[in-house]
């Protein structure tokens, strides 16, 4: 048995990471979590009690709300793997629709939202043994994980694969062009706010996975992973 480690997974959005951590956490028995699901949980609770109007953001209201907010992550029994709660609410399937994927971006880029979930964050991995991805967990959240991945692909490789995602889970109303300027647009964003903005840590291990299978991903994150596992016995 060796001591846990923390692996964080950066890259930009639908570039197949929570594919690859779900995968890689299964493999190793480790804590997989998504902290995109908490930046859209926080954006689903925006949007159902009207913090986000067309006007703009209700920046203190939601502040103000956000200390009666609990997002947690319950263990799926059949597929074991975790499903995100908002207040107790299982709401896995809402915060992937296109409202909130619309919306998500500029939530995420408030300051008060990316303390407090950070902070949540912080405390999950406290006892290591956790896959976690997302956007700074390698520069922000955990800047001293012993493995850092940066994953990538191109934009339109990436809105093809959502654009299945959401045919393959029945979505009727989609258009590939739509999610092509909404990857676009949170690319945008994502890398260009103030407070923790995506970008690679210099440490990281870099991952185009624009030309590969999700096996062939699999097995480059378990090989790194274990080459990790080795150096540090050593
Ligand atoms: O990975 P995703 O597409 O579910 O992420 C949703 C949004 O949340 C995305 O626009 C970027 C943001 N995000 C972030 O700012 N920081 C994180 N650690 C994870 C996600």
């Amino acid at each position: 048995m060796h001591s846990k480690i923390i692996v964080a997974l950066d890259g930009h959005s639908s570039c197949g990471k929570s594919t690859m951590a779900k995968w890689l956490s299964k493999q190793v028995g480790y804590i997989y979590v998504d902290t995109g699901a908490m930046y859209r949980a926080v954006t689903l609770f925006a949007l159902r009690n009207k913090f986000i109007t067309p006007e703009g953001i209700d920046e203190a209201g939601l502040k103000a709300a956000l200390k009666d907010v609990t997002i947690s992550f319950k263990l799926d029994e059949e597929t074991k793997l975790p499903l995100t709660c908002l207040n107790g609410e299982v709401v896995e399937h809402e915060i992937r629709l296109m409202e909130v994927s619309n919306n998500v971006s500029p939530i995420a880029a408030l300051p008060f939202v990316r303390e407090v979930l950070t902070a949540q964050q912080q405390q999950m991995g406290k006892e290591k043994g956790i896959v976690m991805d997302g956007r700074d967990i390698g520069t922000a959240v955990f800047p001293n994980a012993e493995l850092k991945i940066f994953v990538t692909a191109s934009a339109e490789v990436r809105a093809q694969r959502r654009y299945d995602e959401l045919i393959g889970k029945g979505e009727k109303d989609v258009n590939f062009e739509e999610i092509l300027k909404n990857v676009q647009e949170r690319d945008y964003i994502d890398s260009h706010r103030e407070v923790n903005p995506l970008r690679q840590a210099e440490d990281a291990l870099v991952l185009d996975n624009s030309n590969m299978t999700k096996d062939e991903q699999n097995q480059w994150l378990l090989d790194k992973f274990n080459e990790r596992i080795e150096k540090l016995r050593n």
